[in-house]
């Protein structure tokens, strides 16, 4: 009988029963839990659980709450450690927060966390220049480690809209200009995080290529292309990662928004992608309840406004059938299930901040780009030069990094006090300078010589300094964010006329680029080296220093072309919204010719053409021998060749291999198709072979045939061209392809 008495006994037993019952093998997975037998499918664990909940509790999984801490009068919601994204659990279901982070460059802190601070990572465009997939994997794995330790289980990073304009705002957190390059790299980056146990996000699905007008614009695409390019680098990012969630973009996509786009996220992505994972809503990008529910959105983010009580109403009276409901719910469950989330939570610990900034140093060194360095001024031989001028952007205290979602808060806080700023009801802190000190670093390489620094502010004493040095450094920058692009890539406040000015006064000038998009350098002449360090990151000041001094050979090359003026653009300038922000369209008349592609086909000379990049030893690219793909398919195309290090110290150097199409296929000249970076001793010779599978996600052989809505392959002579840019070929070969046959259309 029960009794007041027993009442303390009874209670004691319920808590110990309560702690050793899930542990009993089989309690779980027999009795109360079933989902919880990992030996399940992660599909079969999200049918069980699916089967088990209310109406509310499904409606609860598909919607956000409020828990940034950014906006005016802003409350969080209880249980949010205070992420971008917040969607509370379900306790009786055990069924777990998802706590949700910007990771782009790093873990961000746009709300209020006081812990927030996490390791910068240079830009992803300086992670893509690395062309190194291992690279990728390590700047994914310090992404990955620190959402976890942070006690987030979703990272909201993978950006991969393709660098269409290059004045775009966001281009320093996207992959660059080539769908390939810029979905093999990405790919790493986003299996590293799941290998972590978290859910990777890859955005924003689709065409969200310039940040002006983005919520009102509609970025408008042949289908071809649209496949061909901004679909393509999704699609590879997808395929070779496996990644759990993709964020639908602002922008409509040929007069569709993108999150109740059925063409994009219902037939290509769903069906003829075979996506499993989810589909959520970039911030405020949802804009209907049954449509965008019945076109392929499964989540809204950060709210329910449309997903919410309206949602379970229209589910109610039939418009949103259940069965649609349940797959969106099964669709976030089971890639809750695959990533691990369930059966190994996130828990807040320290981070491994000392490897991690080991990492995006070695990401820096990899990824900045030497761009000239004429007389080989560099490296600057540390045992003979005695006086360094070191000039401007702070670089007494720090490197640059791009604001918007992507910010990160910096291991060690802000070398420069940033503004805050209020955009509408956000408040944005910007410009964050990183604190990793380039003159600290450089001091420390020569601590005999005199090397002073100038703010760069006034520019006659920066001169002056120059002038009494052997060596000129010039930190310049221009600062990108979310939200904004540049109206032109003329480097900001003059620095133009500060190297001038520098350069005059001393012919050893060397210009450090610290920049989110490409810029114009009229001063290119007066200088003898300019390196492109993108936004360097956590150590990037010792990155820096380590390449102009040769402790770290350059072996980045450009993921995006570096044009001689606007006017070689496809567009003179950067579509602006209307008067009001009304509706507009951008039309991408250029279509496949993105980038590079645009260059040779309207034979205009770039200033620095994609995939250049020096190294300060030379390469020789030999004995080219192709061997065709088998007509069954079980083997590959390879090209090979000797690459041979012809200077006088060790460095490395990438093989691009690209492809042109026959002519029947209306292709643009080349398109990159495979690479391989390779690291030579002085006087080493390697032979590289790079495979090419026609079948791979890249479809590297392949075009949209829009006459039968499927990747089609031409029989002809296709041209194959290896060499170190895409204006540096060295070697040239053909393959005949008879019978490539075309592929089945989308069902
Ligand atoms: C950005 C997304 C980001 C989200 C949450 C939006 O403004 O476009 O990339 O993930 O905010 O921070």
């Amino acid at each position: 009988m029960f009794t007041r008495e027993r009442e303390p006994f009874l209670k004691v037993l319920l808590i110990l029963l309560s702690v050793i019952l899930p542990n009993v093998p089989g309690f779980a997975q027999g009795t109360t839990r079933p989902w919880m037998d990992k030996s399940l499918s992660p599909d079969a664990r999200a049918d069980l659980l699916v089967k088990r909940m209310t109406l509310d509790e499904k409606i609860q999984v598909v919607h956000g709450l409020p828990s940034m801490g950014f906006s005016a009068g802003f409350k969080r919601v209880a249980g949010s450690l205070g992420g971008d994204g917040f969607v509370p659990g379900i306790l009786r279901l055990g069924i777990p927060d998802q706590q949700q982070i910007g990771a782009g460059v790093g873990i961000t802190n746009l709300g209020q966390r006081v812990h927030g601070q996490a390791t910068t990572l240079p830009s992803s465009l300086a992670e893509t220049s690395t062309w190194d997939r291992k690279m990728a994997y390590d700047f994914g794995s310090v992404i990955g480690s620190e959402t976890r330790d942070e006690g987030f289980n979703v990272s909201l990073g993978g950006g991969i809209d393709l660098a269409r304009d290059p004045r775009c705002g966001r281009n320093f957190e996207y992959h660059g200009e080539d769908p390939i390059l810029a979905g093999t790299i990405l790919a790493q980056e986003l299996r590293a995080v799941q290998d972590q146990g978290i859910v990777a996000t890859i955005k924003h699905y689709a065409v969200n290529d310039q940040e002006s007008g983005r919520f009102y614009v509609s970025s408008n695409l042949n289908w071809r292309a649209l496949r061909e390019t901004d679909l393509l680098a999704f699609e590879i990012g997808l395929k070779d990662s496996g990644v759990g969630a993709v964020m639908c973009s602002y922008n409509r996509v040929n007069d569709v928004y993108s999150c109740q786009n059925s063409y994009l996220l219902n037939d290509v992505l769903k069906l003829d992608w075979g996506f499993k994972g989810w589909v959520m809503s970039d911030w405020g990008a949802t804009h209907s309840t049954v449509n965008a529910a019945l076109s392929g959105l499964d989540q809204e983010m950060p709210t329910g406004v449309y997903f919410g009580d309206a949602l379970k109403k229209a589910v109610e009276e039939r418009e949103v059938p259940m069965s649609r409901l349940d797959n969106m719910v099964h669709r976030i469950l089971r890639t809750l299930f695959a990533a691990g989330v369930f059966d190994n939570p996130s828990a807040v610990k320290p981070l491994g901040a000392q490897v991690d900034a080991d990492i995006a140093q070695r990401v820096e060194e990899r990824g900045a780009v030497l761009l000239k360095n004429a007389g080989g001024l560099l490296p600057l031989n540390a045992s003979t030069v005695h006086s360094i001028a070191v000039i401007g952007s702070h670089a007494d205290v720090g490197v640059l990094s791009g604001g918007g979602s992507a910010q990160v808060d910096p291991i060690g806080g802000d070398a420069v006090p940033p503004k805050r700023v209020l955009h509408g009801s956000a408040l944005f802190v910007h410009p964050v300078w990183d604190p990793s000190s380039p003159l600290k670093a450089i001091r420390e390489e020569v601590p005999n010589a005199a090397v002073k620094y100038d703010a760069g502010t006034d520019f006659a004493a920066a001169a002056k300094l120059a002038a009494s040095s052997e060596v000129a450094i010039v930190f310049v920058h221009q600062w990108t964010r979310e939200g904004a692009d540049l109206p032109n890539l003329s480097l900001p406040d003059n620095q133009d006329q500060l190297i001038r000015q520098v350069a005059a006064a001393n012919p050893h000038t060397v210009v450090v680029l610290e920049n989110g998009d490409p810029v114009l350098m009229p001063w290119l002449d007066d200088v003898q080296a300019v390196l492109e360090a993108w936004y360097p990151g956590q150590r990037g000041g010792l990155a820096i220093a380590n390449i102009l001094f040769g402790k770290f050979d350059p072996s980045g090359k450009l993921p995006i072309t570096f044009p001689m003026s606007e006017s070689d653009l496809p567009r003179r300038h950067i579509q602006q919204p209307p008067p009001g922000e009304g509706y507009f369209d951008v039309d991408y008349m250029e279509g496949l010719k993105v980038g590079y592609k645009w260059y040779e086909a309207s034979h205009i000379k770039p200033l620095f053409p994609f995939g250049y990049g020096l190294s300060y030893t030379t390469f020789s690219f030999s004995n080219l021998t192709l061997t065709p793909a088998s007509t069954d398919g079980s083997s590959d195309v390879q090209v090979s060749f000797d690459v041979k290090n012809t200077g006088s110290r060790a460095g490395a150097d990438v093989a691009e291999v690209y492809i042109g199409l026959p002519s029947s296929t209306d292709e643009p000249p080349q398109r990159l198709v495979g690479w391989a970076k390779v690291h030579l001793d002085r006087g080493q010779s390697h032979r590289v072979t790079v495979t090419i599978n026609p079948q791979a996600a890249s479809h590297p052989l392949s075009f949209w045939n829009t006459d039968v809505l499927g990747w089609d392959t031409a029989n002809g002579v296709y041209k194959i061209y290896v060499g170190d840019s895409s204006q540096d070929i060295h070697l040239t070969g053909t393959l005949d392809v008879q019978h490539a046959g075309g592929r089945p259309a989308i069902p």
